[in-house]
């Protein structure tokens, strides 16, 4: 197993996980943001979506440059990242985007959702899979031989997620 990413890796997503669980606890997560319309809750999460991307593809670059270990690190930090935000933030947040009657998914404020959130459903499982076969966690039987290509299409997906992310904050809070 390879300790120093995953230790890394769950402290710095746990200690996400509890700054976002302290921002409930204060009732402000409903409250205004910091950054315009939107709330608290949505603008931390847009403001750690996009700073994931960008760590992420920073971790592409040490990858190409040779730092398998620091990219390692880099990247199982922050898909551990994204998993907190996934649990604690967007799945409570998605039942705002129920659809009651088809004719309403011609409202790109509803669809938009369901599509990043089948997008970001398999980055999350992807990277989680990536996460576990590239630390040693997975039984040999269930790595995947095609990984270079898998790591490539997690990253597209991590970038369309975001973006997709940031129209969601349009059209839920600028209009
Ligand atoms: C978690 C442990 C990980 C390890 C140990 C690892 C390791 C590697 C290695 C050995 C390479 C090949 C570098 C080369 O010789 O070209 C690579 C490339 C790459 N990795 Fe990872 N990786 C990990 C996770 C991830 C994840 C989760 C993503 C996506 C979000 C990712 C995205 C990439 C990309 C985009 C490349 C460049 C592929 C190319 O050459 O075009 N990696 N990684």
């Amino acid at each position: 197993m390879k300790k120093l990413a995953i230790v890394v890796g769950v402290a710095v997503a746990g200690t996400v996980g509890l700054l976002v669980q302290a921002m409930y606890a204060s009732g402000k997560a409903d409250g205004g943001g910091f950054l315009g319309p939107g709330i608290l809750s949505a603008e931390v999460n847009l403001v750690l979506e996009a700073l994931l991307v960008l760590g992420l593809t920073f971790g592409f670059y040490l990858a190409r440059s040779g730092n398998i270990e620091a990219h390692r690190i880099n990247q199982t930090t922050w898909v551990l990242v994204n998993a907190v935000l996934v649990a604690l933030i967007m799945v409570p947040s998605i039942r705002q985007a129920g659809v009651e009657n088809l004719t309403e998914l011609r409202d790109a404020g509803k669809w938009v959702p369901w599509l990043h959130g089948a997008i970001g459903t398999f980055a999350v499982l992807a990277g989680l899979w990536l996460v576990l076969q590239m630390n040693d966690l997975l039984p040999r039987h269930l790595h995947i031989a095609w990984w270079k290509n898998l790591m490539r299409l997690t990253l597209a997906a991590y970038w369309a997620v975001a973006l997709l992310g940031l129209a969601i904050y349009k059209f839920w809070y600028v209009g």
